[in-house]
């Protein structure tokens, strides 16, 4: 599919998506944040493809929703605006492929709020992040209230997004807003070799995991943990589990089929 805001190109299993308006930071406007959820959906249907590695282009990874689109809007029109821009984020957070975000720089509002909806975020230490809506006299729109707490807790997220202030990627590590800070040059790489990690093991097994925590984090203990019992019961049916389990037996690297 042709995209005009974001690139996407698919190497040995890995896609990378890069936002791609380095003239506004990559800043979120209608039609980008359209193809980011394009491109999600092709990816998560492409068999050549079993994760991703969201990036963008220049100095910024995205640096935030469009202001020039937000200055007008209606409250229907912001509305409708959230729960747009929610429903593409939970379909990165929702993908039963490992989604990791290589954050080159700029993480502000929409760019922080779709870093946290990614399964794991690795920083640039040239990255900034922050949630800075109130000084624009809104709240975040595409998540950030919800997930901010859920990483760095409720006293670190109301801070930062009752301040707005930008925190560097340091700090973003220290609070648990980043997993991982490397030096710029060695971002995409970075990224690259850990997802290639996760791509060595079982691709139903990574998609339990994902869905066990992404699911599991929203309900009671007790329901996560059915949950959990419910996927580990699956993965007793699989080609993977059979195969995954005679290999380390066998002193051999396992082969996954993905089935
Ligand atoms: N929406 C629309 N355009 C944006 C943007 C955004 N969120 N963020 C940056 N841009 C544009 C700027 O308007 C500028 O465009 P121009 O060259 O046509 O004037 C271009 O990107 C470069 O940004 P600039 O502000 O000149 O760069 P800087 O290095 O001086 O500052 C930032 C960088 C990130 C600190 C600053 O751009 C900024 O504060 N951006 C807004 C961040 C924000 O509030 N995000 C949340 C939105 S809800």
């Amino acid at each position: 599919m042709p995209y005009a805001s974001i690139e996407l190109s698919v190497a040995d299993r890995v896609a990378t998506i890069t936002v791609n308006r380095p003239d506004k930071l990559n800043a979120l406007n209608a039609a980008t944040i359209g193809e980011l959820g394009d491109a999600i959906d092709e990816v998560r249907h492409r068999d050549d493809v079993g994760g991703v590695i969201l990036t963008g282009a220049g100095r910024a990874f995205v640096a935030g929703a469009d202001i020039s689109e937000l200055a007008s809007q209606t409250p229907m029109q912001a509305r409708q605006r959230a729960l747009r821009g929610q429903q593409i984020f939970r379909r990165f957070e929702t993908s039963p492929k490992p989604v990791i975000a290589a954050v080159n720089g700029f993480a502000l509002g929409g760019g922080c709020e779709l870093a946290m909806a990614c399964h794991v975020r690795i920083a640039s230490d040239a990255a900034k992040f922050g949630q800075p809506e109130v000084k624009l006299g809104i709240c975040p729109g595409y998540g950030g209230t919800q997930r901010l707490p859920r990483l760095v807790g409720m006293g670190r997220a109301l801070q930062l997004l009752m301040t707005g202030e930008m925190v560097d990627a340091a700090e973003a590590h220290r609070i648990g807003l980043v997993n991982r800070v490397v030096p710029g040059g060695e971002l995409l790489g970075a990224a690259d070799a850990m997802l290639r990690q996760m791509l060595a093991n079982g691709p139903l097994a990574l998609s339990s995991c994902i869905e066990a925590v992404v699911r599991g984090t929203e309900t009671s203990l007790d329901d996560g943990l059915n949950l959990e019992a419910n996927h580990f019961a699956l993965l007793a049916g699989s080609q993977d589990m059979a195969e995954g389990t005679r290999a380390f037996l066998e002193k051999r690297p396992p082969v996954f089929a993905g089935r």
